[in-house]
């Protein structure tokens, strides 16, 4: 959610900042923008609407040179995607700020600045930011100290990086609620809303905490902490690299990422078992007294996040008999929660940087929980440093903003963690029967990826659709939810999950030969349900499309279509059945013409409340 880079260096850092604004383009792509000093003392400023290929052009064109600067890709929260909307932001001639976050007091200060003579080229709240500076470094006469004035007055969540023509030789970043790291070069520095963006560039991190402000100077960083004090913070060596960011064969990052998740499932696996039973430091060296006492679980997630939470419910609750409880991270932050003796608070996220599931985690800390444990993909991330333990899914490096392999890797951390719950449910027996369940797990997925062209073939379908149901029951209704959000957000079909029970409710009148319904059927306990629902369906002349096995009996008709899945057990069928679901969206997206890697209005981490 809007990608920040700066660097300060003897070198000339352009394409250094265009390189890093090119790998955080996951985080905002509707505009880009870079401001440098150049070698004459003078700020100088590029920014174009669109991707920030646009950016790169125009810098061919317009090349500048100098060793500082800072450059920003875009998601909008204030003011449209437009040029003059998009960062770098300036007051006068002498300073540019980058914001990722938003300025809840913005039309406050925005008053009292317009008050004082300060003109507003955008609509944006960075711009205050800017001008606020001017405003503060006209007072103090010292950059830092401006910072430090600006940072006390700003209210909501964000992340800075400032640069200033009158003082050359720093950077300053502030970070505040949104990420952002300081990497460590030799005679050079560098400033990052991900370690991602400087790959190859320096491999030594500080994660700046809230309420810091680092002053970054080639040879020096200071940085102090909320109360003003110079402070030390720990380096990181980050094993990252960029390879897996490339998209080799595939035409997309999202169709690269689905057919990865064998690997990216054997790989997590293999971090997190041992002979015949989950490893007992899978979920954190120190976690094993918190799990044996667990006796509730809470979780607590966003988006497709959310949706892994919604299946691990099903897998607790039936394997460890533990209640389990399951909440939007946003409106868990806004109501009165009740907790239980005993309770284990969960997060799950693909980015470890959802700000609705981060403050949800601060809040949980405040409150009884026997400790906070988050499923997440990025070991660096903020959540992880914040919880008390982790699980660390190893989907690799996911570029397309649609989450795929996370959300596989996610269910099998969910799955492993219902399994060691189950401490006293399930005997030996048993677990190492589960166990060699999800040892097969790869090559199950390996199995679905198959069906990869009957499901592009199918994608036909939906070519002038505009609305769409997928249906589940039971362990495969949040696949269903999975399912209806993967088409929505890449293809922009308006689609709906829902209980197949709950069709009769209100979704069947609905239903008519121009709605697809979409049916996730294995053969389970809850399977003869679920054909009485599909034939409400057929009833109404609604076109159905079922993913069910040959044990199913669900056969091709006129208004039918069944694809054939193989075989699985009950447990892992909801991992196995989001295969198909995913490549349905994909093909039915390139179908549409969108931008499937980055589909329109959204973002891959969402840093903003
Ligand atoms: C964004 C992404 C989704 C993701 C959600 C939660 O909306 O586009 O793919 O599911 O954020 O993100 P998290 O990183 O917390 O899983």
């Amino acid at each position: 959610m809007c990608g920040i880079v700066g660097a300060i260096s003897q070198r000339d850092v352009g394409k250094l900042l265009l390189e890093g604004l090119k790998r955080l383009e996951y985080r905002g792509y509707d505009s880009a923008g870079i401001s440098m000093i150049n070698h004459q003392g003078q700020l100088c400023r590029l920014r174009t609407q669109g991707r920030v290929a646009k950016l790169l052009e125009s810098f061919e064109k317009n090349p500048i040179a100098g060793t500082l600067g800072i450059s920003h890709t875009r998601w909008a929260t204030h003011g449209i995607p437009h040029e003059r909307n998009a960062h770098p932001h300036q007051s006068g001639d002498d300073i540019a700020v980058v914001h990722n976050g938003i300025v809840e007091n913005f039309e406050t200060l925005r008053d009292q600045l317009f008050q004082s003579g300060y003109i507003f080229h955008s609509e944006t709240d960075t711009e205050t930011i800017a001008h606020l500076m001017h405003c503060e470094f006209q007072k103090t006469d010292d950059f830092l100290k401006a910072a430090k004035n600006v940072a006390g007055q700003l209210k909501g969540a964000f992340a800075l990086g400032i640069i200033n023509v009158k003082d050359p030789d720093r950077l300053i970043a502030v970070r505040c609620g949104s990420p952002l790291v300081v990497g460590i070069g030799i005679e050079e520095n560098f400033l990052a809303s991900d370690p991602i963006a400087l790959v190859g560039v320096t491999q030594q991190f500080i994660f700046l905490e809230d309420g810091d402000i680092a002053d970054v100077k080639r040879d020096k960083i200071t940085i102090y902490d909320k109360h003003g004090k110079e402070i030390t913070r720990d380096i990181h060596i980050s094993e990252l690299t960029y390879d897996s960011a490339s998209l080799g064969e595939y035409r997309h990052f999202m169709l690269k990422e689905i057919f990865e998740q064998p690997e990216a499932l054997r790989t997590t696996l293999g971090c997190s078992l041992n002979e015949n039973d989950v490893s007992p430091d899978a979920f954190g060296v120190e976690s094993k007294a918190c799990l044996e006492k667990t006796s509730h679980v809470t979780i607590v997630a966003c988006g497709t996040s959310h949706h892994a939470a919604m299946i691990a419910r099903y897998w607790i609750e039936e394997l460890a008999h533990i209640p389990c409880q399951v909440e939007i991270a946003s409106e868990f932050r806004y109501r009165h929660v009740i907790v239980q003796p005993n309770t284990l608070f969960v997060t799950i996220s693909q980015s470890g940087e959802t700000a609705d599931t981060l403050a949800a985690l601060r809040l949980a800390k405040e409150m009884d929980y026997l400790g906070a444990l988050t499923i997440c993909n990025v070991p660096a991330s903020s959540l992880v440093r914040e919880s008390d333990f982790a699980f660390i899914t190893r989907a690799g490096v996911e570029v397309g903003v649609a989450s795929t392999k996370a959300f596989t890797t996610q269910l099998l951390g969910l799955l492993l963690l219902a399994v060691t719950l189950a401490r006293s449910t399930i005997d030996k027996k048993q677990r190492a029967k589960l166990i060699q369940l999800l040892r097969e797990l790869p090559d199950e997925i390996d199995e679905v990826l198959k069906l990869s062209e009957r499901i592009r073939e199918l994608a036909d379908l939906f070519a002038n659709k505009q609305h769409a149901l997928f249906l589940g029951r039971g362990l495969q209704y949040p696949v269903a939810l999975e399912g209806a959000l993967k088409l929505k957000e890449i293809s922009y079909i308006h689609a709906e999950g829902y209980p197949a029970g709950e069709l009769k409710h209100g979704p069947l009148a609905l239903v008519d030969k121009n709605m697809p319904v979409i049916a996730v059927a294995p053969s389970n306990d809850l399977l003869e349900k679920l054909k009485s629902n599909l034939q409400e369906v057929r009833a109404r002349g609604g076109q159905l499309i079922v993913f069910a096995d040959t044990q199913s009996g669900i056969k091709n008709g006129d208004d039918i279509i069944t694809i054939e899945m193989p075989k699985v057990d009950n447990l892992i069928a909801p991992i196995v059945y989001t295969v198909p679901l995913q490549l349905l969206s994909y093909y039915v997206a390139l179908i549409k013409g969108t931008d499937v890697d980055h589909p329109r209005n959204l973002a891959k981490s969402v840093t903003v409340e």
